[in-house]
């Protein structure tokens, strides 16, 4: 059976530049390799953080001085060191109510109660974020941090718009809360318009933790993300990096070929990302269309992810289960409810999957989901 997997969030494995991975390999070796003796900066490879600021810069108009910028293990690692600097088990945070899993899971195994807050097509919504933020500071747990995914969000794709993230900003400082601003889909852009600043760059008072990755770029298993902190938050997250450091081999090895193709590289990822996404929504215009009234599915300006409203009647298990039986896997929505419920809605990733793969599952998908109408008359 034919395998389609349109679950992963990772780039297409024909865009990695292994050939001039491989030359960048051999040449830093040769040049630098003798570094490799010593335990990496505590900060990390300083070319690299080099990257990561321009990366930023290109932004935002400026780049990040180098001190503000720490590597990790892929920024899932920043956000396990963020949340366990600033979170104790039994302490709040809030979330957008759909919200990344990997990030749910660490503040869940953590013990860290989330506190959801709802979302619309242009992101969190500031009024409900207001009414979240009063209701946590009356009942005498006002939140450690707001957790968010402004730019290409994870699994909507929107992107906050500039008035909100100012308003993001003012209800933090004015209920004295931190912001972690994770930017990990940042450069996976595909409107033409400008996206408006990151919230560490519109930060006035030194509350925000920006985290950012080279995972969606170039791939996860490189495991080279970072954090961008001011330097009394950096301080708190460091406490608790005890690993000697962040892999100086990888991060050589990417900052050598990023030092010379980093926006080339970001133009042709972009690209195949693009028609990779116009495929599923084409491929969802003529499949889930007919699937019912309340179905509908984003069309994303940017990210790695089209999220998919099904029928509410849908027996959200059965979906899952017959379209892995038939080889086409994809992410339930329950994966990134805050509230951890079941929810009518799936994830598609166009990253890793071709057009083939693509134009052939999502018609399976759409047969799954028909296939398991009538919840309420089963149950
Ligand atoms: C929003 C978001 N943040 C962080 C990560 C973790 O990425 P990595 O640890 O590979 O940098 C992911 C991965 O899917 C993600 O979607």
């Amino acid at each position: 059976m034919r395998e389609i997997n349109l679950g992963a969030g990772r780039p297409d494995p024909l865009s990695f530049p292994s050939d001039a991975l491989a030359e960048a390999a051999a040449k830093v070796i040769s040049s630098r390799g003798a570094e490799l003796v010593n335990y990496p900066d505590g900060r990390g490879y300083e070319p690299l953080r080099t990257i990561a600021s321009e990366r930023y810069k290109r932004g935002t108009g400026r780049a990040v001085p180098l001190e503000e910028i720490v590597l990790t293990s892929g920024s899932m690692q920043a956000l396990q060191l963020i949340t366990d600097a600033f979170a104790s088990p039994g302490d709040t945070i809030v979330t957008e109510s759909f919200s990344y899993g990997g990030s749910l899971s660490v503040f869940r195994s953590r013990q860290v109660r989330i506190a959801p807050t709802p979302i619309d097509d242009h992101g969190l919504v500031t009024d409900e974020l207001e009414t979240v933020l009063k209701r946590l500071v009356d009942a005498g747990t006002p939140p450690k941090f707001i957790y968010t995914i402004p730019t290409h969000h994870n699994p909507t794709g929107s992107i906050l718009p500039l008035d909100r993230r100012e308003r993001l900003l003012e209800l933090a400082r004015e209920f004295d809360t931190l912001v972690v601003d994770d930017h990990c889909y940042g450069d996976i852009v595909f409107q033409t318009e400008p996206v408006p600043p990151n919230l560490y760059h519109l930060d006035e008072d030194g509350r925000v933790v920006y985290v950012g990755s080279f995972s969606k770029i170039l791939g996860p298993g490189v495991r080279q993300g970072y954090f961008m902190a001011p330097e009394a938050l950096q301080q708190r997250i460091m406490a608790n990096k005890m690993d000697g450091g962040t892999n100086a081999l990888a991060s050589m090895i990417v900052a050598e070929y990023f030092g010379e193709h980093l926006w080339d590289h970001i133009r042709e990822v972009n690209a195949v990302m693009k028609a990779r996404k116009d495929a599923v929504v084409e491929s969802l215009a003529t499949h889930f269309s007919a699937l019912g009234e309340d179905v509908w599915w984003t069309d994303p300006p940017g990210g790695m992810f089209v999220w998919v409203r099904i029928p509410a009647a849908t027996d959200t298990r059965k979906v899952h289960q017959t379209a892995t039986s038939r080889g086409v896997y994809y992410t339930p929505g329950q994966g990134f409810s805050a509230t951890g419920e079941d929810v009518p809605y799936l994830r598609i990733a166009y990253g890793f999957p071709t057009i083939e793969d693509i134009r052939q599952g999502i018609p399976i998908l759409a047969e799954c989901v028909k296939e398991a109408q009538g919840k309420e008359l089963a149950a």
